[in-house]
């Protein structure tokens, strides 16, 4: 007894141990190496700045007129030309300047390595200080400085818990006013920007604002965003953070296939995160083969209804029904219902009522009351669409909106509207057979045999929305190293005086080639709530890209039989430690996906 008290104290002091972030994984990763691309290697083989210059690539404008009338001083200075780093032995030693950092928007993986790699750029001679809350701290001027020690204590660690973050959109004169404040107070020359497209293009007006104020701060913004919906072609491959949250997503669609195969009795809706592209999706599928993967950009082309998807689905899941499988695993991006030809209309209607009468609507206390102010507004189609969605999807589409006008896809249950909507076909289909089945197009084909077997079929199904839960993981080596590698091009460009650039990395097949897009090239401008807003143009899935391509040839086997596979949990070490997105390697032509190459292993000493 007494041995047994011995040993249960000795494993809970060992438990308390691992406390506060000190897991024994977390501590194994901290000392993980990184790669570094050769441009940051400095003479002395120590980590640190790289040059930039000039490249001959001058990107387009995508509204010239408006956005040469909003951003004529960055571009003016920029002229749009792509600046690529050289080799570091060609830095001209910065001291004494000061670099603020903050995130922006939903957390990604590897947000913490920026940090360290920005701390490597601006070495002991200069001073980086964090920013905490987003740009709300940015306006509140919460800041804090960040020591080697900090750091190094962040390395290869998940989250943005360190400095925290938001989303508020910084649009009104008297926001960039206590931006001035908080720079000019702090003295900061530089000010780093992490985040997806609306806080880069949040970052553009900071620069074009500085340049018109005559206030010296670099403006520099960083790709992030889980969605993979900031990119770029060849120039930005992907942003940070789709690398950690896909896999982390593939591995758990692979353990339902499985468990779907395993029990053989349910069918698995999987809403998986993505405010608009469906890329995440399309690298699931990729990844796992599910038995159906909806690709919203496919359905926007194709224009199909709600309906249209919904007898697609129940045609593989009766397909699938009489080869003797009933179960599967469905993945559903999030941002389907703003593809969905009749929803994008209604939400467009809506914007514009919102547009005009928010406050009132607002103000009334109940969905009743909003419907009824709504509706008689609304064009008869829309308004009876609106009608005929459940309660909790309505009140989201109303009001549910962010800072930057768009809807909380997130929160709408796409996946139990379309379970719902599939069980009353499914129902449909039973009680109605001729009206399913025969030998005509559109019509499945079966035998009065296996018609009476779909009589008796029973549908079960179980909803899962796979999102928060990919964001802040530990990042996989591939983004451990690609936020190390921004983090040192964006502290380098800041040093230098640079402005209104966002760093990016490309080639991760050969060695990483390390550039600086001028922001404004990205900005364009798009309607939201009804009004023209600038903003970065997302990048989607494309139907006649290799990825799509890919998918769609292959999507037909996969949902005939179960062929799924389950790629496993993220490993930092081992056989598939350097894979790189499947999507990203067959869009960017490589030959490989399985490893990566954005330089030389190095431990990192950063205190
Ligand atoms: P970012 O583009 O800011 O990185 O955020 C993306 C995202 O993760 C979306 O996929 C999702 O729709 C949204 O954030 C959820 O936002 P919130 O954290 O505000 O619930």
């Amino acid at each position: 007894m007494e041995g047994r008290e011995t040993s249960c104290a000795m494993i809970e002091e060992e438990i308390a141990k691992t406390e506060a972030k000190h897991s024994i994984f977390e501590d194994e990763v901290r000392k993980m190496p990184v790669p570094v691309c050769s441009v940051f290697i400095q003479k002395d083989g120590g980590v640190g700045p790289a040059s930039f210059k000039e490249t001959d690539i001058v990107l387009p404008l995508k509204d010239p007129g408006r956005i040469e009338e909003t951003f004529p001083r960055t571009l003016g200075r920029n002229r749009n030309v792509v600046l690529e780093a050289e080799a570091a032995d060609s830095f001209t030693p910065v001291t004494g300047k000061k670099v603020g950092v903050l995130f922006s928007g939903g957390p990604a993986a590897g947000g913490h390595n920026v940090l360290a790699g920005l701390k490597a750029a601006l070495g002991k001679e200069n001073t980086l200080v964090g920013i905490r809350k987003g740009p709300k701290g940015l306006m509140q001027g919460d800041l804090m400085e960040i020591s080697g020690r900090d750091v190094q204590g962040l390395l290869n660690t998940g989250g943005f818990d360190f400095l925290g973050t938001d989303r508020t959109k910084i649009k009104m004169p008297e926001q960039f006013e206590k931006v001035k404040e908080t720079v000019l107070k702090n003295r900061l020359d530089g000010l780093v920007i992490v985040g997806g497209d609306d806080s880069n293009t949040n970052a553009a007006f900071i620069a074009e604002y500085f340049e018109r104020e005559g206030i010296l701060c670099s403006v520099i913004g960083i790709p992030k965003t889980i969605d993979g919906d900031l990119a770029l072609g060849k120039l930005l491959p992907i942003s940070f953070g789709f690398d950690t949250a896909t896999k982390i997503y593939s591995e758990l669609a692979g353990n339902l296939s499985q468990d779907a195969a395993s029990a053989v009795k349910y069918w698995h809706f999987v809403k998986l995160m993505g405010r608009t592209a469906s890329k995440i999706t399309l690298e699931v599928a990729l990844q796992t083969k599910p038995a159906i993967a909806l690709i919203s950009e496919e359905i926007a082309e194709k224009k199909m209804s709600l309906d249209s998807i919904v007898d697609s689905v129940v045609t593989v899941i009766t397909q699938r029904r009489l080869k003797g499988i009933n179960h599967g695993v469905i993945l559903i991006p999030e941002g389907l219902v703003e593809f969905i030809p009749e929803m994008r209309t209604l939400i467009y209607e809506l914007n514009k009522v919102l547009a005009e009468y928010e406050r009132d609507i607002r103000d009334l206390p109940t969905l009743k009351n909003k419907q009824e102010f709504i509706y008689p507004l609304l064009p008869a189609r829309s308004a009876q669409l609106m009608a005929s969605l459940p309660d909790d999807i309505e009140e989201m589409l109303i009001l549910g909106r962010d800072e930057h006008g768009n809807v909380k896809v997130s929160q709408i249950e796409t996946e139990r509207l379309l379970i719902e909507k599939i069980r009353y076909r499914v129902s449909e289909l039973k009680r109605h057979p001729k009206r399913f089945f025969g030998k005509e197009d559109g019509k499945i084909d079966a035998t009065s045999e296996q018609i009476e077997k779909i009589k008796n079929m029973s549908f079960s199904t179980q909803s899962h929305f796979l999102g928060y839960e990919g964001r802040c993981a530990k990042p996989t080596r591939f983004d451990a190293a690609y936020t190390f590698l921004l983090g040192l091009a964006a502290g380098s460009l800041a040093l230098a005086g640079r402005t209104g650039y966002m760093a990016v990395l490309t080639d991760f097949d050969k060695g990483g080639r390390v550039l600086a897009l001028p922001l404004v090239a990205l900005v364009t401008t798009e309607m939201r709530k009804g009004m023209e807003e600038f903003v970065i143009e997302k990048s989607l899935v494309k139907t006649d890209s290799p990825a799509f391509t890919v998918f769609a040839r292959n999507r037909e086997r996969w949902a005939q039989e179960d062929r799924f596979s389950s790629p496993g949990p993220i490993q930092h070490w081992g056989p598939v430690s350097k894979q790189i997105p499947i999507s990203v390697a067959l869009e960017q032509g490589y030959e490989e996906y399985r490893d990566f190459d954005l330089g030389e292993d190095r431990s990192l000493r950063l205190e």
